[in-house]
């Protein structure tokens, strides 16, 4: 299996850092794990030019075009992101933004994909009702553009300090259960 983890915070070691590696600690060891960081890599925002959707490719030949081929390549995606104003923070935005051409590949242009499924780990400092209603529709929309299928999220309201979650064990455990059941449904209990 093919699996794709995006480190959405720019704050290495932090909360949402710690729950993707603790969802990832159930995949075995015969599968891939490809880490992507988007505050990390080098690439232009996107301009909005419509290019991609005549020609299928992006005006940008930067990072971009990589981490394209590895999601298209997936069997699994998993986001995993702080709430920054309500919203994913901006290096993952524009990742995102930048993943429009894949959308015109596929409702444009008709390319067919192989179908993948795709998670969402969030986390925020507040309690407020609708805190992760943003990054549910952007995660939805963004997956549905390489053809994959969202599968749900796990998100926790209440954390700030630097890799705080650590000490919330059934937070964790939440986190094992949704991952043993994204990976490998078939061996789950239910
Ligand atoms: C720029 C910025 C904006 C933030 N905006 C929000 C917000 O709108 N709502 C919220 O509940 N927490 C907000 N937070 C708090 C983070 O979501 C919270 O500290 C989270 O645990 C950080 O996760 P990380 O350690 O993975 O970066 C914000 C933090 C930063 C730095």
């Amino acid at each position: 299996m093919n699996i794709v983890a995006i480190y959405g915070s720019p704050r290495r070691g932090g909360n949402s850092d710690v729950m993707l590696d603790v969802f990832l600690s159930s995949v075995q060891p015969t599968d891939t794990i490809i880490k992507i960081i988007p505050s990390e890599l080098s690439f232009s925002q996107c301009r909005g030019c419509r290019v991609c959707e005549k020609t299928g490719v992006c005006v940008f030949d930067d990072e971009i075009k990589t981490v394209s081929n590895h999601l298209l390549q997936a069997d699994r995606v998993i986001i995993s992101a702080p709430i920054f104003f309500y919203g994913f923070p901006s290096a993952l935005k524009a990742l995102i933004d930048r993943s429009q051409v894949l959308w015109s590949r596929k409702y444009l242009l008709k390319e067919g994909m192989k179908l993948k499924k795709g998670f969402l780990l969030a986390v925020g400092a507040t309690q407020g009702k609708k805190l992760f209603d943003g990054v549910i529709l952007s995660s939805r929309f963004f997956f549905d553009g390489f053809h994959c299928k969202y599968q749900g999220e796990v998100v926790f309201r209440g954390f700030d300090k630097k890799a705080e979650i650590k000490n919330c064990l059934a937070c964790l455990e939440e986190i094992q259960k949704a991952a043993q059941n994204f990976f490998y449904p078939e061996n789950t209990i239910k």
